[in-house]
């Protein structure tokens, strides 16, 4: 995809990857800890070992960075379906690359790879306060659910979910 000068590339890593997830992944829990269920803190000093790092991709089958005219500039990761349902999760586009489709080609590099691993439904879990990513998943065609059991009474989380069919 190409807007303007600047060409979105979706990369799908591996695990010998993992040191491009976690550089990006470093940023994104420092720049926007409000998006995340997890910490900055739970990620560096003793919990930032590769073999931690490696094992998300065991259990995460999805996981791709976006570059933006060849600077790494967002990710994302999706699960292995369940009952036809892969949720799209880590969601990140760095600062100076917001505004530029770079969130659009994440989620439709999620919805082909999930689409291709016999999912029927794609759904996520976004903080109810975090207007930027509803705004997102809504231009992209998800609905929204109603309340998350993931969330807590003081950061509500909402479902959001699309087919694929
Ligand atoms: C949600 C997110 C991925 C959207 O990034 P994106 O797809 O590049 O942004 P969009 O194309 O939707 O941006 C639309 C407009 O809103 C602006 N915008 C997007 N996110 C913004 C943010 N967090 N703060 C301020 N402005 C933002 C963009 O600059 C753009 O402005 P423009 O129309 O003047 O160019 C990005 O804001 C982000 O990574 N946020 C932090 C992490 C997060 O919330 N993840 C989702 C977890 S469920």
């Amino acid at each position: 995809m190409v807007r303007g000068a600047q060409e979105i590339r979706i990369k799908h890593l591996q695990e010998e990857d993992w040191r491009e997830w976690r550089l990006l992944r470093l940023a994104a829990l420092a720049e926007a800890p409000y998006a995340f269920s997890s910490g900055l803190e739970d990620w560096v000093g003793p919990g930032d070992r590769e073999e931690r790092w490696r094992s998300r991709f065991r259990s995460i089958p999805f996981n791709a960075i976006a570059t933006l005219g060849g600077t790494p500039a967002g990710m994302v990761g999706a699960t292995a379906p369940s009952n036809g349902e892969s949720e799209l999760i880590s969601m990140w586009v760095a600062p100076r690359a917001r505004g530029n489709g770079v969130g659009g080609a994440l989620i439709t590099a999620v919805a082909d790879w999930a689409r291709n691993q016999g999912a029927t439904t794609r759904a996520l879990d976004v903080r109810a306060a975090n207007a930027h990513a509803i705004a997102l998943y809504l231009r992209h065609g998800f609905l929204d659910t109603g309340r998350s059991p993931s969330g807590t009474d003081t950061l509500p989380e909402i479902r959001m979910s699309k087919s694929l069919l």
